[in-house]
């Protein structure tokens, strides 16, 4: 049987920087084995200066790496296949000021080879997955954050590629500008596309990663399935609905010491909604008419 080829991967990747007075070195990324199969969407997570850019950078061929290799569906990331193949949000865009949003999506549509009414539609396509119609005309330098953010995921897009890096794609975005972006990511997981990307928002990670890796001084030092990592496998939750009177608390307690379960093993609690979710229910609410 072929070995599966992973929509990114890395052998024993490495990347040191040397300081300035050249005697000592910083590890940025050290022996990193990763693989990302194709459709996955896979989280990078790990505190400042942990390795998350440069493990992006690296499998975008941006940099080199001083040991070990980085696959892009099997090819070197300098191969103008796996270039094609691959879109990118930096951590810190740059875009020009005076371009409007429908200027700067021509501008690199153009660069990857797109023209005409194709590049048109495919713009207007675009447009309306960011939902950025109100940007369309404006330059750039009128935007907020969570438009410029949402202009970089539509020019990382443009050409359809097969693979997004997104290196913290809701940085300084307010939360419902994180929720839409979370939301098009589930969208661009459901279009069969494969995603890889760097968060400190452990709740949103949580909501869309199929698996994560967490870094630590340019090290991975866990990886899983979010399912995996975040099942409690000591304990199991049951959920009613409603407030449990004393009564059915005590007719519940009686039942569960029958099959064994007394004591401090047996605990009630209220489900908790997270401050993401309230937040947004909240704010939700107030703009319905
Ligand atoms: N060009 C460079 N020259 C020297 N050191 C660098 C360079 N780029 C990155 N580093 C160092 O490599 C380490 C990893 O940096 P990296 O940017 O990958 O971290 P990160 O996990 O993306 O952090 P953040 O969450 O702040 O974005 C850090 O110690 C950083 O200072
Ligand atoms: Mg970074």
């Amino acid at each position: 049987m072929d070995s599966p080829v992973f929509a990114a991967e890395t052998l024993g990747l490495t990347k040191r920087y040397p300081l300035a007075w050249k005697r000592r070195v910083v590890v940025a990324l050290n022996k990193l084995d990763l693989q990302v199969r194709p459709g996955e969407v896979f989280g990078l997570l790990g505190p400042n200066g942990s390795g998350k850019s440069t493990t992006i950078k690296l499998l975008l061929g941006l940099i080199r790496p001083n040991e070990g290799e980085a696959r892009i569906f099997g090819l070197g990331p300098d191969d103008l296949e796996a270039r094609r193949r691959i879109g990118f949000l930096p951590e810190n865009p740059y875009f020009y000021g005076f371009l409007t949003g429908d200027e700067t999506l021509q501008f690199f549509g153009k660069l990857c080879g797109l023209r005409g009414a194709k590049l048109t539609a495919r713009i207007n396509e675009l447009i309306d997955l960011v939902s950025l119609q109100n940007g369309r005309e404006r330059p750039l330098r009128s935007y907020s954050k969570g438009m410029l953010q949402r202009i970089g995921l539509a020019q990382a897009m443009i050409h359809d590629p097969d693979l997004l890096f997104l290196d913290e794609p809701t940085a300084g975005v307010d939360p419902q500008g994180s929720a839409q972006i979370r939301d098009l990511i589930l969208r661009l997981k459901k279009m069969g596309k494969t995603v890889i990307f760097s968060s400190h928002l452990l709740e949103q990670v949580q909501e869309v990663a199929d698996r994560v890796a967490i870094f630590s001084l340019g090290r991975k030092v866990l990886e899983g399935s979010l399912d995996d990592l975040l099942t409690e496998k000591e304990a199991t939750l049951v959920s009613v609905p409603g407030e449990l009177t004393d009564a059915r608390r005590d007719e519940l307690e009686r039942l569960l010491a029958q099959s064994g379960f007394t004591g401090a093993n047996v605990q009630f609690s209220r489900p908790r909604l997270s401050l993401e979710q309230l937040y947004l229910r909240t704010v939700e609410a107030e703009r319905q008419p």
